[in-house]
């Protein structure tokens, strides 16, 4: 394509830079994808192999094609079709590909402290997060924090008869049931102590801004998740809860006999893997010690109790009606041919806050993934539409943020 190009190894997987000959005095900016996806698994449910593409009814079945290899491949053709027709781009651009976003990002962060010289930027773009519906192009302008652990608990040394010692001895998968239930009021609402302290009410023009968001209601969320009912807290729509509202999800949990029939077995251990979607001014690290506090508080007692903190991202949010914010809407009206919507995401990229406050430049969420997209899941697809669309809007703007 005539970039040049620069792979650097880091202790897990490597990371990918591109840019053009940088001209002073232009803007600088930088396009952020990941070339990692989540595990396939479970793979019968995969209509087509995970790792071999293949287009039906218009859309492109793989992992990773929406999250995030398609959006990612969409911008690079962009360039690739503007230096093609222009022989050059209107601004300076770096792009930046990691191969560990879905770990949370643990060698990227150290590297932009490294290299923040070579990277500085004006804006960063990233195709990484949702679209509300089809043909309705979306701004994200902000992102929920994550933080993850694993809970083990240990029972007796062995699994036993639970004829013969059930009764006297406690059972670790009814003790992680209990404390799996003491993180949530029975209305939905988190109950660990103080976990609510830093989180801000939705602002008045969100909430009246977000009633007119096509596609978010929630007659779309039963749609499109198949589920028999709505749950979350009190007072917020579905869209208010995933987008601006902190939870406490349970993303697998086991312990005992799993095969077929009855095995009539007291485990000895049981686990359950936790993360917690956090909102602005939550810290991932201050709301891991609360719930690893009230993890221990609560722990029945006859068992051992491990916590495994894992990683973590912290919340972003913009303001998506700043000078590149607009220069993002105009680019999403472009291509789209539609008027943009403007939403908070529920989903996580955790280096996004990092990109602030280590190279000081924001964030526009250029959002490509349908909600149908099964990302993570099995049968992860991409329209063809959107990824044509990705392209338009790369180039839309190139030169809106040029201008
Ligand atoms: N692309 C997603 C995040 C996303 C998807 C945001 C759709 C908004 C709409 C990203 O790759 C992702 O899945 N991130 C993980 C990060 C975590 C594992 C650290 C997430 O949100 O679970
Ligand atoms: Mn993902």
């Amino acid at each position: 394509m005539g970039l040049t190009t620069e792979l650097h190894d880091t202790p897990g997987h490597p990371i990918v830079i591109a840019r053009n000959a940088h001209v002073a005095g232009r803007r600088t900016v930088l396009i952020y994808g990941h070339y990692d996806v989540q595990p396939v698994d479970p793979l019968d449910l995969w209509s087509s192999a995970p790792f071999e593409p293949e287009i039906r009814d218009g859309k492109i079945w793989a992992r990773g094609s929406t999250d995030n290899k398609g959006q990612m491949l969409s911008h690079i053709l962009g360039v690739e079709k503007t230096l093609r027709e222009d022989g050059e781009l209107p601004l300076n651009l770096i792009f930046l590909f990691e191969g560990e976003e879905e770990i949370g990002s643990p060698n990227l962060a150290p590297f932009l402290r490294e290299h923040c010289e070579e990277l500085r930027c004006d804006v960063i773009a990233i195709s990484d997060t949702g679209m509300v519906a089809p043909g309705v192009p979306t701004l994200g302008y902000g992102l929920r924090g994550i933080a993850c652990c694993e809970v083990i608990l240990r029972g007796p040394k062995g699994d036993l008869h639970s004829g013969l010692f059930g009764g006297a001895v406690a059972n670790p998968a009814t003790a992680i049931a209990r404390l799996v239930s003491s993180l949530h009021d029975p209305d939905g609402r988190i109950a660990v102590d103080g976990f609510y302290d830093q989180v801000r009410p939705l602002e008045a023009w969100e909430r009246e801004m977000w009633a007119k968001v096509p596609g978010v209601g929630d007659a779309e969320f039963l749609q499109v998740t198949g589920s028999p009912g709505l749950f979350g807290e009190p007072g917020y729509s579905s869209a208010e809860r995933t987008w601006a509202r902190p939870t406490a999800e349970v993303n697998g949990i086991g312990g005992g006999y799993q095969g077929e029939g009855s095995k009539t077995v007291l485990p000895a251990e049981a686990f359950v893997k936790l993360s917690f979607r956090l909102v602005p001014y939550q810290s991932p690290k201050d709301i891991m010690e609360k719930v690893k506090t009230h993890l221990e508080w609560h722990c029945p007692p006859g068992v051992k109790i491990e916590v495994n903190i894992g990683h973590d991202g912290k919340p972003y949010a913009t303001d998506p009606h700043s000078r590149f914010g607009l220069a993002a809407q105009n680019a999403l009206r472009t291509a789209f041919d539609a008027e943009p919507v403007l939403i908070r995401e529920g989903g996580s990229i955790p280096i996004v806050q990092s990109f602030r406050e280590i190279l000081g430049a924001d964030t526009l969420l250029l959002g490509l993934a349908l909600s149908d997209a099964q990302i993570h899941a099995p049968n992860e697809n991409f329209p063809v539409e959107n990824f044509e669309a990705g392209i338009r809007l790369n180039q839309a703007l190139l030169k809106e943020l040029a201008k």
